[in-house]
Formats: structure tokens, sequence, C-alpha cells
């Protein structure tokens, strides 16, 4: 059978796994980086960890025998991305790419669009308290901003105590549901929420849920 990579670390991903294991016509084997501690495995087979550069999924491409690659990573995750392009390139393997649509602002919304987390951080009002919807790389842009509250979702502890003067953390999934996510916002006072244009369902009750509040949104565009 023919052998597919996906590299995953999306629903989507993890969605395409299951349609193409269904179909009984191809080996599927998902790539995961390994970022959470207990992630929902997709159907077929499941690789965790980094490849070691272009140069490393080439030669993973080569031995597994991979016949195609489907990029179905987060829009935000380019280094992989490139390494796909680099490698398959290299070893003549086709490599397809599931984009992710952005979101759109809808009537209610109330975004203001930034091309950047620098300017993200300077768009904050002082005194503001701010949920966090970033991973953990991407959250030091803020540090400065000692004139802020906060409030910090991760999926697994971080390994050091976050350097913010003022913030809470919160551990668990963002929810697709709405009144999960405004309940969340209400009980920690949110005024301001921040987040990335990462399109996709399972993170749109944030934005969804901003809305319905009439919280402003900084949105980090692609
Ligand atoms: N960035 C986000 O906000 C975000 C959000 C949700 C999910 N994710 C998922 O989390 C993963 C890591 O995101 P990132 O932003 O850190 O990526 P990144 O900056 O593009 O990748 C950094 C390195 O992590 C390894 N890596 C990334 N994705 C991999 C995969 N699917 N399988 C094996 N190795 C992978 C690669 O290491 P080597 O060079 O050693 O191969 C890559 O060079 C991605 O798979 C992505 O789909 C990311």
């Amino acid at each position: 059978m023919p052998k597919v990579l996906i590299l995953g670390g999306t629903a989507e991903a993890a969605a395409l796994a299951a349609r193409l294991v269904a179909t009984g016509e191809v080996a599927v084997v998902t790539s995961l980086a390994g970022r959470t501690a207990h992630p929902v495995l997709p159907p077929g087979e499941v690789r965790i960890g980094g490849f070691g550069g272009a140069e490393g999924l080439a030669a993973y491409i080569r031995e597994q025998g991979i016949s195609r690659v489907i990029d179905a990573t987060h829009p935000f995750a380019r280094r992989i991305s490139e390494n796909a392009i680099r490698a398959t390139a290299e070893t003549g393997v086709p490599l397809e790419h599931l984009v992710r649509p952005g979101w759109e602002p809808v009537r209610g919304d109330r975004w203001r669009e930034v091309g950047s987390l620098e300017e993200a951080a300077q768009a904050l009002p002082a005194g503001a308290t701010v949920f966090l919807a970033l991973g953990r790389q991407y959250l030091d842009t803020f540090l400065p901003r000692t004139d802020c509250r906060f409030v910090i979702r991760m999926v697994d502890a971080p390994a050091e105590p976050l350097p913010f003067s003022n913030h809470t953390l919160i551990l668990g999934k963002p929810s697709a549901d709405p009144a999960d996510e405004a309940a969340l916002f209400a009980s920690h006072g949110i005024t301001h929420l921040v987040c990335r244009n990462s399109g996709g369902a399972s993170g749109y009750g944030k934005i969804a849920a901003a809305r319905e509040m009439g919280l402003p949104v900084v949105m980090v565009g692609r």
C-alpha cells in the first residue's frame, strides 16, 4: 500500500488521518512534534518528535518509503512547513498542504488586526485584564506590560513558573463552545483577548464568546 505521511498536530490533521485510514487504500503515519504530554492520537500509525531538520525529514521519507506527504500542521508552525517543502523537493515525493483558512470578522466583532506580537502587546491599554490565547513560546513579548494582568491557558503546566508579575495560569484546552469560553472570560474579569488568526473550528469558541460579550480582540495576522 502507498504510505502517506501526515505532518499533524491539528484537529484537521487528525480528521484527515481518520478519513484516509477508513479508505483502507493507504497506510497512514501521522507525525506529531511532541509539544503536549498527552496528545490525542489519531487513527493509523503515529510517530512523535522532531526529524532533525529538512535533512532528517528527507531521510525519514526515504527510510520509511513514504510516497506522499501532507502538511496539515498549524498555520503558524512555519519551520516544519518549510522543512516539508525542502525535504519533498529533495526526495521527489509529492507534497500537499492542507491550508486552514483564517477567521474573518463578522458583525459585532471588535477586532484590532495587528501584524506582530510586538504590535499586539503595544495595542493593550494600561489596566487591561488580558486573556492571552498563545502558546508558551509567544508569551515573552508581553512581559514588559507590567501594567496589565494576564490570564494564560496552557494544555500542560509550564516547566518553569511563568515570569509575569501579575498573571493567572489556567490548565486546559480551548473549548469550541462559546458559552464555555464566555463563562471563563467572565469569571476572570477579562477585558481584552489576544490571539492569532489560526482559523479552524476548535479555537473559534473564544472569538464567538468575545463577540457575544462585546470584548475587544487583538488579532495577530498570519
Ligand atoms: N504554532 C502553534 O501555535 C501551534 C498550535 C497548535 C498546534 N501546533 C502544532 O504543534 C507542532 C509544533 O508547532 P511549532 O509552531 O513549534 O512548529 P515549528 O516552529 O514549525 O517547528 C519547530 C520544529 O518542531 C518540529 N516539528 C514541528 N511540527 C512537527 C511535526 N508535526 N512532526 C514532527 N516534528 C515537528 C520540527 O523539528 P525538526 O526540525 O527536528 O524536525 C520543527 O523544525 C506542529 O506540528 C503544529 O501543527 C502548533
